[in-house]
């Protein structure tokens, strides 16, 4: 029978890995990465998360089953931390999730249940969001939202796009810290696109994966709680692989908005039932860190101060690369008004090709760049090699 299946390429980005690996010129640069890196090029454990194992380690009292729906502490804490001040007053339910990608994944099967013909998502977006769409049977419909020349988000084109679409089809947003851009909506983009979706009856999904890492937790959420004071319904998928740096202890989750407590049950039910017949139930380890550290005082603010100090460092290389690589390329000064780990730069695939191979600085043929890939006493040296192309 496995002579019915074809061999699958490889993902890039983890082909990618491979070769950096393996070149063994001492100043080579990884800006293909898809996490977070310190100024010694380590993805760092926050201190809150050690303290908080230290603490679980200690204190847990078994490892017996949580349940499919996961651990309630850490889906009340994190509701408050994404949903903000509005948390409690909508009527919400949530999910715990294997990763963000869990979270997606869940909140499309229930799409594929419900009957959800299509799902638009923006052009570009992070990969993984058409694969897993199409993987659970729903249709994927694209709406412009970035143009790489000139590093703008296409905003009439995407609202134009939207205007098409039919009552009841899934709409998907990223929060903030757009993957693979960077690139923001205004504040009044929210409104006015918020507006459309209310409008026309559209099932908004946000996609919120890098709370803290763009302007700070609350103004990263708050197209977000926008968003929500004005739809009767909505998805959030969240994960806290880059918030709390757990990105193999696979945490996450699926919440959401309903019209009423009663319906917001249903849509429980429902999602506890996918989590069983798929992953049946999610591991624990991470979200019992996360509520550890949400639910205490001292470690929460630990954690926001850490999470500001890697926030900082990001801006700060933005506006050094912004300022070298527009000496260049003018447009590039948008870089440092981007926001989070990602920009995508106007390169050819033969530019990402000589850097690779000349300079050693390793990027996906795309020209996406990971600006936490980047230790501070790189910028200036990566910026000649860019300015030399
Ligand atoms: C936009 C976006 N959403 C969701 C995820 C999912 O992350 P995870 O499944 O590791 O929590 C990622 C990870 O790279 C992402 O970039």
């Amino acid at each position: 029978m496995f002579d019915t299946l074809s061999r699958q390429p490889d993902d890039p980005l983890l082909a990618l890995i491979g070769l950096f690996r393996a070149d063994p010129r001492p100043g080579k640069v990884d800006l293909g990465v898809g996490v977070y890196r310190d100024e010694a090029g380590r993805t760092p454990i926050f201190r809150a998360v050690k303290a908080a194992e230290k603490r679980l380690v200690e204190t847990q009292p078994t490892k017996a089953y949580v349940g499919p729906e996961g651990d309630a502490l850490f889906l009340e804490r994190l509701w408050a931390l994404t949903a903000g001040e509005a948390a409690g007053g909508l009527a919400s339910t949530g999910v715990q999730t294997p990763g963000g990608s869990g979270a997606l994944r869940l909140a499309a099967d229930l799409m594929a249940r419900m009957g959800v013909r299509r799902i638009w998502l923006g052009l570009p977006s992070w990969p993984n969001h058409a694969a897993i769409f199409k993987a659970a049977g729903v249709d994927v419909a694209t709406y412009p939202f970035f143009d790489v020349p000139s590093q703008s988000v296409l905003f009439d084109r995407m609202e134009e796009a939207l205007s098409g679409a039919a009552p009841g089809d899934a709409v998907l947003l990223h929060a903030s810290c757009h993957n693979p851009t960077g690139a923001a909506l205004s504040s009044a983009q929210w409104v006015a696109v918020s507006g459309l979706i209310a409008g026309r009856g559209l099932l908004p999904l946000v996609d919120i994966a890098y709370q803290g890492y763009g302007r700070g937790l609350d103004a990263d959420a708050a197209g977000l709680r926008g968003l929500l004071a004005k739809v009767p319904e909505a998805f959030v998928a969240v994960s806290c692989s880059k918030s709390f740096g757990l990105y193999r202890e696979r945490t996450g989750a699926i919440f959401a908005t309903a019209s009423s407590a009663d319906s917001a049950l249903t849509v429980r039910s429902n999602l506890v039932g996918l989590a069983r017949t798929s992953y049946s139930m999610p591991p624990d380890h991470g979200a019992a860190v996360v509520a550890t550290i949400l639910g205490d005082d001292a470690l929460k603010a630990d954690w926001m101060a850490e999470l500001e100090e890697m926030r900082g460092r990001i801006v700060s290389i933005r506006e050094r690369l912004a300022k070298g690589l527009a000496r260049r390329w003018q447009v590039l000064t948008a870089v440092a008004g981007q926001e989070g780990m990602f920009s995508l730069l106007p390169l050819e695939e033969t530019d990402v090709m000589r850097l690779r191979a000349e300079h050693g600085i390793y990027m996906p043929g795309s020209g996406r760049i990971n600006i936490a890939g980047l230790k501070s006493a790189e910028v200036d040296d990566v910026i000649a090699k860019f300015l030399n192309l």
